[in-house]
């Protein structure tokens, strides 16, 4: 029925759609309409604590028992970055005094933990079908247990060289995560955002150096973006942004009103909202900033000093310091509630496949009588 259903299988899932973890965005609701659908729902874990990770997985346990994903940062915590800190509050002190919010006053620490044993014994407790990564992969230690609860492993690549450390370290899966995707770049054995690669480039060379297959990520949020996918090899995609009008994603009304106005040319991949380059709606602090600040102290430690400016300035109903994150096709977006969106997207895909065949077999049929007639006319001649 699906050009390549490898990683259907693979997953034990009926649609080749993934819905992207997204942090703080995507909870259980989302997860288990999504897999629930016949997609495989993703619960992304990186803002997280370990209690409200579990309470999620078993709301979701109890609601659905189709195969999941659990999603987890897994970057190094920056040390000595005081400096850094210090100076990325000085260059954040004129908003400060503009809002009139006291810039000495200690900034409560970010809250993006990488992925620890404690959140493995939740993997081990809940058994996710699937555990998915996010700049990279944890350590070896980490990384056996995971495998020892029965999950199978992906991760993100943004290069070649990325896709095949990934699959060098046995993942049975890769998300080939294009420039046009939302959120945070996995980006891990670079941090080059200037030579990060565009969907369309990236997945075909990254299927031609792998051998596990490969999952599309990034701007793909209709059916031609899905098909289109499969013709350049992927068995399956990953879509965020798309995801993110579904009445089930948890953002403010700031941000779902960003998304439906955003057009195609209004996103920047930035790093001022956290310190790691990600992609979103431009905004002040990204336009005044930004989009590239080398004054930012190391991720997730940025985030901090923002939040504040970003509180009040969203209490007053502003977007200004705000992480709008978007991929570039948020233009496509339909508001439908998760399990349409994945149904639908499974059937229009279907649908134009189903068209492209028929376009195919009626080309190669004209093609045909195209060659009979020439031949005739030779036997005529
Ligand atoms: C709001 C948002 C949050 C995201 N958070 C995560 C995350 O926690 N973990 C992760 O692996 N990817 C995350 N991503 C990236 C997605 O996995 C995926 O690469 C991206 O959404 C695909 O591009 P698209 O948004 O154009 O569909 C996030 C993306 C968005 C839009």
């Amino acid at each position: 029925m699906w050009p390549n259903e490898r990683l259907i299988n693979l997953f034990g899932i009926e649609l080749p759609i993934i819905q992207a973890p997204m942090a703080g965005s995507a909870f259980s609701d989302m997860v288990v309409a999504v897999s629930e659908a016949g997609g495989l729902g993703s619960l992304a874990c990186a803002l997280l604590s370990v209690d409200q990770a579990r309470r999620e997985l078993e709301t979701i346990r109890r609601k659905t028992s189709r195969p999941i994903n659990v999603n987890f940062f897994c970057h190094q915590l920056p040390r000595g970055q005081d400096a850094r800190e210090m100076k990325w509050r000085r260059r954040l002190e004129a908003y400060y005094v503009q809002m009139e919010l006291d810039h000495k006053s200690a900034v409560l620490s970010s809250n993006r933990a990488p992925f620890d044993d404690k959140m493995c014994d939740l993997v081990l407790e809940f058994q996710p079908e699937v555990v998915s990564f996010h700049f990279g992969l944890p350590d070896k230690a980490l990384l056996t247990r995971v495998r020892r609860a029965g999950a199978k492993i992906i991760s993100s690549a943004t290069s070649v060289d990325e896709a095949r450390w990934l699959e060098d370290q046995g993942c049975d899966a890769i998300v080939a995560q294009g420039y046009e995707a939302g959120g945070h770049r996995g980006m891990f054995l670079t941090d080059d955002v200037s030579t990060q690669v565009g969907t369309m480039a990236l997945v075909p060379q990254v299927v031609d150096a792998l051998k596990v297959p490969v999952i599309a990520a990034g701007g793909i949020a209709d059916a031609r973006g899905i098909v289109a996918a499969f013709a350049l090899g992927a068995v399956a995609v990953q879509i965020g942004t798309a995801y993110l009008q579904c009445p089930e994603a948890q953002i403010s009304p700031i941000h779902r009103q960003a998304l439906k106005n955003a057009k195609d040319n209004e996103t920047a991949i930035t790093n001022v909202f956290t310190g790691r380059p990600a992609r979103g709606i431009v905004n002040r602090l990204i336009r005044e900033v930004g989009p590239m600040s080398n004054l930012v102290p190391e991720f997730p430690l940025a985030a901090a000093a923002v939040a504040p400016l970003r509180a009040k300035s969203e209490l007053a109903g502003s977007a200004d310091f705000t992480p709008l994150w978007s991929g570039q096709a948020a233009r496509l977006n339909r508001e439908l509630p998760a399990a349409e969106l994945t149904k639908q997207l499974a059937e229009e895909t279907l649908e134009k496949l189903r068209f492209l065949e028929v376009m195919a077999s009626q080309d190669l049929l004209a093609q045909a009588a195209a060659l009979a007639t020439v031949g005739s006319r030779r036997v005529s001649r």
